[in-house]
């Protein structure tokens, strides 16, 4: 029966690959994707292969959550194996790269004294020819800018590397998504396409409008045994709540760590989508619960649980735009994600602190966001302030009070907002978790803790609260929810700092007259 009408089951989830391991910011973009397969993935993969139960062992133990072990079965080895053979025999152009990155970088550090650069170019690894510019800063600092653009046109972005798992949602903790490639299944459905292909967007559109086996199979490219697979995850009817638009007025939604879903009866914005697909849970909002057509997606920054790919691909088709950051051009640390999801096949705007983007009775204004990426020089990231049915929210992502005086002039420019989100992770990861690959001179362990990927403390939050004037605030992105442990995995528990820091500034904000929250699993509000 493949020309019956079928839609994607509610609880189908796709995880997007690249050389099996979860697609995200940094291991897309293709010069940080080679750094980060020279320096973190391969090293992680050899070393799983000398001694695989130190990382079984390692991936058990609750205190160690979030390291780099591969959570694999011994069982497993042999594949393992392999899969690291494969990366060096057909990535071999990528790890020449990493390598070339490394030696342009200890090419200036050893000869950039200030004077003239020219003589340096021809001593440039050749896999960087046309590739890079060399610069200095007004105080004679040296580094290396990368021209993206043609970084993506080279052999360091090869779609073969990218493939798509799409699975039912196992109800348990997938594994953590930066240490633990995905492998084969019996219950994985493997699609070896690039993240643009066009019958993925004709699979995710069949959430919300009939298709069929047929026409996705076609779509899809999709073999006999492949088909059959497919057939278990389609249903002969939607699964899409009655109640996800409304007819008058306005209503914020949360769906989970740092995504809200803002909507009108005529336009629908969503922040940093990141959505559940489990939807027996019954504690949660999920992909059955989004608008049908959503007008702008706004990232706030390129950390792995902020752009997610694997929501952002089922929104392609449904999404007007996809608002991001604009960042510094060619820094190591700071890839475009313009590019990167232009290369996906998403409309994308690229805004800079302050910029609008208006949308069917309202508007979106990118304000900046300070701190919370180790001091690095990375700027794309932004906060993003949303009128929309006579209110404002001022979505404040991970952006930290480190300067509270900031969001004064954010309350100068645009007023006082109704609604402010404002995340928490006070005592984030240091420095090497997220940035190792991409640091070719290594730093001591107390400076890696020195400098986190920390928000705000409850001080700061008062702070920020203090100079920004909102009405309400709301904690959220704190990664708690248990359907993003694959991402977040983070481990609090009562007597944990941040938590307490959080109730520190909700009594802060009683004290103070303010109406506040500490978000979990789901709210909504309504005017
Ligand atoms: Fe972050
Ligand atoms: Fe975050």
């Amino acid at each position: 029966m493949t020309d019956t009408p079928v839609f994607l089951r509610s609880k189908v989830i796709v995880e997007p690959l690249v050389d099996r391991f979860y697609a995200w910011l940094h291991t897309v973009a293709p010069i940080q994707a080679a750094m980060n397969l020279a320096y973190l993935q391969v090293p992680m993969l050899e070393s799983y292969v000398q001694s695989p139960q130190v990382h079984i062992a390692a991936s058990d133990n609750p205190a160690l959550r979030g390291g780099y072990f591969v959570n694999i079965g011994a069982e497993r080895s042999a594949e393992v194996a392999e899969l690291l053979e494969t990366i060096k025999r057909e990535r071999a152009d990528m790890l020449r790269l990493a390598a070339a990155v490394a030696e342009a970088q200890e090419l200036l550090r050893a000869n950039a004294t200030g004077f003239d650069l020219t003589p340096l170019y021809p001593k440039l690894p050749p896999e960087l020819g046309g590739l890079v510019e060399l610069a200095y800063d007004t105080d004679n600092q040296a580094s290396v800018r990368f021209i993206e653009p043609l970084a993506y046109a080279s052999e360091a972005y090869v779609e073969s590397r990218q493939s798509v798992q799409l699975s039912l949602e196992p109800g348990t903790e997938r594994p953590f998504i930066l240490s633990t490639p995905r492998l084969p299944g019996p219950d994985v459905l493997e699609l070896p396409i690039p993240f643009r292909h066009s019958g993925l967007e004709e699979l995710f559109r069949a959430r919300t409008t009939a298709s069929t086996l047929g026409r996705l199979r076609e779509a899809l490219e999709l073999d006999d045994a492949q088909a059959v697979q497919l057939g278990t995850l389609l249903s002969d009817r939607p699964s899409l709540s009655e109640d996800r638009h409304i007819e008058a007025g306005g209503r914020i939604r949360y769906f989970g760590h740092a995504c809200l879903v803002l909507q009108t009866p005529e336009a629908a914005i969503v922040t940093d989508p990141f959505i559940s697909a489990d939807s027996s849970a019954g504690d949660r909002y999920t992909l059955d619960d989004l608008p049908d057509r959503i007008d702008l997606a706004l990232i706030t920054h390129g950390h792995q649980d902020h752009i997610v790919l694997e929501t952002l691909l089922q929104l392609r088709g449904r999404v007007g735009a996809i608002v991001v950051p604009r960042p510094s051009r060619g820094n190591l640390e700071d890839p475009s994600m313009a590019l990167m999801l232009r290369h996906m096949g998403f409309p994308v705007i690229e805004v800079d602190d302050f910029e609008e983007v208006p949308f069917p009775g309202g508007k979106v204004v990118a304000t900046p966001f300070l701190g919370e990426h180790c001091d690095l020089d990375i700027r794309g990231k932004s906060t993003y302030w949303v009128e929309l049915a006579g209110r404002t929210a001022y979505v404040g992502a991970d952006s930290s009070g480190i300067d509270p005086q900031l969001y004064r002039h954010v309350r100068n420019h645009l007023g006082t907002a109704h609604y402010a989100f404002l995340g928490m992770e006070c005592d984030g990861a240091p420095l090497t978790w997220l940035y190792q690959a991409l640091l070719t001179k290594p730093v001591t362990r107390k400076m890696s803790k020195s400098r986190k990927l920390s928000g705000s403390n409850a001080e700061q939050a008062a702070a920020i609260m203090t100079e920004l004037g909102a009405n309400e605030a709301y904690v959220y992105a704190m990664g708690e929810e248990s359907w993003l442990g694959h991402v977040m995995a983070t481990t609090y528990n009562e007597d944990t700092y941040q938590l307490k820091q959080v109730d520190e500034f909700l009594t802060w904000c009683a004290d103070h007259g303010i109406k506040a929250g500490h978000l979990f699993g789901q709210q909504e509000w309504r005017w």
